[in-house]
């Protein structure tokens, strides 16, 4: 009986902590979200078999929510199975059957291309295996339960806004400033959403001139898909930044680029240092560049003056709530969710977590009083 008292307080504390790490937040979506308090009334069910799925490895973030997951996961009695698929499809599927047949409790999945996992899923639920999608929804299903992720949509807004602030634009600064625009990869629902954020803040100064999209492509969120930079690629977004200067960009300069993440604003970044932009020059000026994920190297790009912004999403907040779903579902209790994502199939019961912008002045709290980085691994 003491044992279960302690782990009981035990629970109650952590369960605590969570609900501050990643605060539930009223989220204006179609379906109004059920938010429901979790009742922690007996400890979860230690142990258990959890498969942890992560895209590549390619990208920083990745290795980091995989580590969070174990780590965090294994801290509270799960065994887990951690794998990545480098970015392939088929080796994800692959890992998925491979899990399901190993006895798996619980799939936790970034997928690669959130359309390709129907068939597998139904394998899943029919081993009653609880689904959720991690950071990116899994599309055209009903066998998922849930969606852990960052508000996507308001990543997009706020580097909307942090392009509209830093010009001026509301202040009735009219340019005109020349833009171009980026997009992530097409099979990745979340790229969707960035740049519907964005381009809802964006709009009306496209429209009316003030920025200038002088190539003309991915002025509306329902042409993501035509400029979408297939895997996040560092180098293919390079590639069509130089395309463009080259193109639009030879007797002017481009004034901002709406990156939707830090792979892709490294790429882009390297395009506009070859072509001769340098920050703080009088001639070849570098543009407003935003970002997302707060990678180390976009990080130092920000410090050095190239990048201007990231969104930071805390990945030890992403993993934190994904862990408390796994426990409250699997003790029995009310999964806490505060919005429903539409996968197309049904409004997906999800939680999501709140991103903030980090910029050169604000990076130390966010970053480096938060534990996240040591300032030794920014320089
Ligand atoms: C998105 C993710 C972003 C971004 C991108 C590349 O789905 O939400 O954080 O980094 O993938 O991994």
């Amino acid at each position: 009986m003491y044992k279960k008292i302690v782990v009981v307080v035990l629970v109650l504390a952590m369960a605590l902590s969570f609900m501050v790490a990643c605060q539930a937040k009223e989220v204006e979506t179609a379906e109004p979200a059920a938010t429901t308090e979790a009742t922690v009334e007996e400890a979860p069910a230690a142990g258990g078999l959890v498969g942890v799925l992560m895209p590549t490895k390619d990208l920083q973030r990745w290795n980091q929510d995989g580590d969070n997951m174990k780590s965090q996961l294994e801290a509270k009695g799960y065994t887990v199975d951690l794998q990545y698929a480098n970015n392939d499809v088929a080796t994800q599927v692959e890992q998925i059957e491979n899990m399901i047949t190993k006895g798996v409790n619980v799939l936790v999945i970034a997928s690669i291309d959130g359309s390709a996992l129907a068939n597998v899923l139904e394998e899943a639920k029919a081993a009653d295996i609880l689904v959720i999608a991690y950071d990116r929804l899994i599309m055209d299903t009903a066998n998922i339960d849930y969606y852990a992720t960052f508000d996507n949509e308001m990543v997009g807004t706020i580097q909307g806004q942090y392009i509209v602030d830093t010009l001026g634009l509301a202040d009735g600064n009219v340019g005109p400033f020349t833009m171009e625009i980026f997009v992530g990869s097409p099979d990745d629902n979340n790229a969707k959403l960035f740049n519907k954020g964005a381009l809802d803040v964006l709009a009306p100064y496209i429209e009316n001139g003030v920025l200038d999209v002088k190539s003309g492509e991915g002025k509306t969120n329902e042409e993501w898909t035509k400029i979408g930079i297939l895997g996040w690629k560092s180098e293919d977004a390079q590639a069509r930044m130089e395309n463009l200067l080259t193109t639009y960009y030879s007797d002017e300069n481009i004034d901002v680029v709406l990156s939707p993440n830090d792979s892709l604003a490294q790429g882009i970044t390297a395009a506009l240092i070859a072509a001769g932009y340098e920050p703080g020059s009088e001639t070849k000026p570098f543009p407003v560049l935003t970002g997302q994920d707060c990678d180390v190297n976009s990080m130092k790009n920000i410090l050095a003056g190239t990048q201007s912004m990231s969104i930071f999403k805390d990945t030890r907040d992403l993993a934190a709530r994904t862990v408390t779903m796994v426990d409250q579902y699997l003790a029995g209790q009310t999964v806490e969710t505060n919005a429903t994502y539409n996968n197309n199939v049904f409004e997906v019961p999800s939680y999501l977590c709140t991103p903030v912008f980090a910029d050169i002045n604000n990076y130390k709290e966010l970053l480096i009083d938060s534990g996240y980085y040591t300032e030794d691994q920014l320089q």
